[in-house]
C-alpha cells in the first residue's frame, strides 16, 4: 500500500493560500500575524495533501456520513462555529470583565478546528481505507487526530493542535482547555441546532442525533403555532 500520510500531492501556492482565505474570511479576524499565517498555513497543507481543490468542497457533514447538510459546504460549519465561539466570548467578557479568554486561540482554533477533514473525508481515503480496512483501519486517523498533525506540522502552537485535538470525541479522554471548551461547545451546539432547525438530513442524524429534540422542517410551511386560539 505504502501511502504516504502527509506528503503534498500538489505544491501549495499563494492561489491556494488566497482561496482559503476566500472561504474562511474570518481568518482576517485573527490578530497575531504569525497565528494567522499560520492557520491559514494548515488549511494550505491540509488541502495540497488532498484531492480536494478547496475548503468549500469538502462536503458539510459531521464526519463522512453522519450530520449532512441538505445546503452548504464545510466552510459554512467553520464560518458558523468560529460566529458562535466569538459570540461566547462576547458575551461572558461583556458581563464578566474578570474573565480571562485568548480570543486570538479561539478564533483561530475555530477555523482550523477540522483541518484534518481534508483527510478524513478525501474519496481516495475513504476508497482505501473501506477497500483494505483490516490493514488500514477505516478511518486510520480520525479528523482531530490528522488535524493535530496538520497543525504542528506547519508550526501552530501546541494551544491550536489541542483544539483540533480535542474538539472531537478524542477531547473526552483528555483535560481540555478553557479556549479548547469554547470551540467544542461551539461545535457542538452548531451540529445539534442544525439538526434541530431541519438543515440536515434525516438519514444521517439517526445514529448521534441528540434524543431529546424534535427536529423542525425548514422553511417547507410557515411555522404554525402549537396550541390553536
Ligand atoms: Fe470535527
Ligand atoms: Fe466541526
Amino acid at each position: 500500500m505504502n501511502y504516504e500520510a502527509g506528503k503534498l500531492k500538489r505544491p501549495i501556492t499563494d492561489e491556494v493560500r488566497s482561496s482559503v482565505v476566500e472561504d474562511l474570511p474570518e481568518l482576517n479576524q485573527i490578530k497575531d500575524s504569525t497565528l494567522r499565517a499560520k492557520a491559514i498555513e494548515a488549511w494550505a497543507h491540509a488541502l495540497c495533501e488532498s484531492s480536494f481543490q478547496r475548503i468549500r468542497d469538502i462536503p458539510g457533514e459531521g464526519n463522512p456520513g453522519v450530520f449532512t447538510l441538505k445546503r452548504g459546504n464545510q466552510a459554512d460549519h467553520l464560518r458558523g462555529v468560529a460566529h458562535l465561539a466569538a459570540k461566547i466570548v462576547d458575551e461572558f467578557e461583556g458581563s464578566f470583565p474578570e474573565v480571562r479568554i485568548d480570543r486570538d486561540i479561539v478564533l483561530t482554533g475555530a477555523l482550523v478546528h477540522d483541518v484534518g477533514k481534508a483527510w478524513e473525508f478525501d474519496p481516495r481515503n475513504l476508497e482505501r481505507w473501506q477497500r483494505d480496512p483490516d490493514r488500514a483501519g477505516e478511518p486510520s486517523l480520525r479528523h482531530s487526530v490528522f488535524g493535530a498533525h496538520v497543525c504542528l506540522a506547519v508550526g501552530l502552537p501546541e494551544e491550536i493542535a489541542h483544539i483540533a485535538l480535542g474538539h472531537s470525541r478524542e477531547g473526552q479522554h483528555i483535560g481540555l482547555s478553557v479556549e479548547c471548551y469554547i470551540v467544542r461547545t461551539a461545535d457542538h451546539s452548531w451540529w445539534n441546532l442544525a439538526g434541530a432547525l431541519g438543515l440536515l438530513t434525516p438519514e444521517s442524524m439517526k445514529a448521534e442525533a441528540d434524543k431529546m429534540v424534535r427536529p423542525r422542517h425548514a422553511a417547507e410551511a410557515p411555522l404554525k403555532q402549537a396550541r390553536a386560539g
